[in-house]
């Protein structure tokens, strides 16, 4: 018989479920909008996946209560900015809630009109094809809508709560080598 985890969720322990996933190596993107206010909005996601290629589809899932997210849905489009090695403090920045995130950042409009930051390493636009809410997350499917790559360099990514990054040993396979550095302990 099947076991729903997600009607019984004394059968796994909240702080065993997050230290296990911890394991689990994400890549970091920022996704930024213009609200309706006319404000830029950012928020550092790890949940960012590609979903369809035919139609281009990816998605990202923010916490039902998310503040920013709450911002960030106002418009219609956003982009996933793929963070590099060194942009560490920036995405610590917009993983925080102080006012003021886009303060000093420098940044110019995709084709959709949303922030590309400087030093990005890629861009993907999308506007927003569904949101589902889906235990204390939703589920944000974009439908894709300009891609570009601005620089090439190592991207940042996010293990057992410290960022780190991963170089690709060989070109031709799937072999890379990870290098967690102990200096974060944000959490997603
Ligand atoms: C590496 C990393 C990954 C994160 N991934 C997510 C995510 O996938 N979904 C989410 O809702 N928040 C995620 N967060 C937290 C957000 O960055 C969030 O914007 C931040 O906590 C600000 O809080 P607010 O969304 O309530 O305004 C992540 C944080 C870090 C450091």
């Amino acid at each position: 018989m099947a076991i729903d985890l997600t009607t019984d969720s004394t059968l796994v322990d909240p702080a065993l479920f997050r230290e296990v996933l911890s394991h689990y190596p994400t890549g970091v993107v920022l996704v930024t909008a213009i609200a309706s206010d006319g404000e830029p909005v950012g928020m550092l996601v790890g949940t960012f996946t590609s979903v369809s290629l035919d139609p281009p589809l990816v998605a990202f899932l923010p916490r039902r209560n998310s503040e920013t997210f709450a911002r960030l849905r106002t418009a219609t489009s956003f982009c996933v900015n793929v963070m590099a090695a060194d942009q560490a403090d920036l995405s610590r920045r917009f993983a925080g809630k102080e006012a003021g995130k886009f303060r000093g950042v420098d940044w110019h409009p995709s084709p959709a009109g949303a922030p590309v930051i400087d030093g990005t390493i890629a861009s993907i636009d999308c506007t927003t094809e569904s949101i589902t809410a889906s235990g204390d997350h939703y589920v944000v499917i974009g439908s894709v809508t300009d891609v570009r790559v601005h620089r090439s360099g190592s991207p940042l990514v996010f293990l057992r709560g410290a960022f780190g990054t991963v170089t690709a040993t060989a070109t031709a396979t799937a072999t890379a080598t990870a290098t967690a550095t102990a200096t974060a302990t944000a959490t997603g």
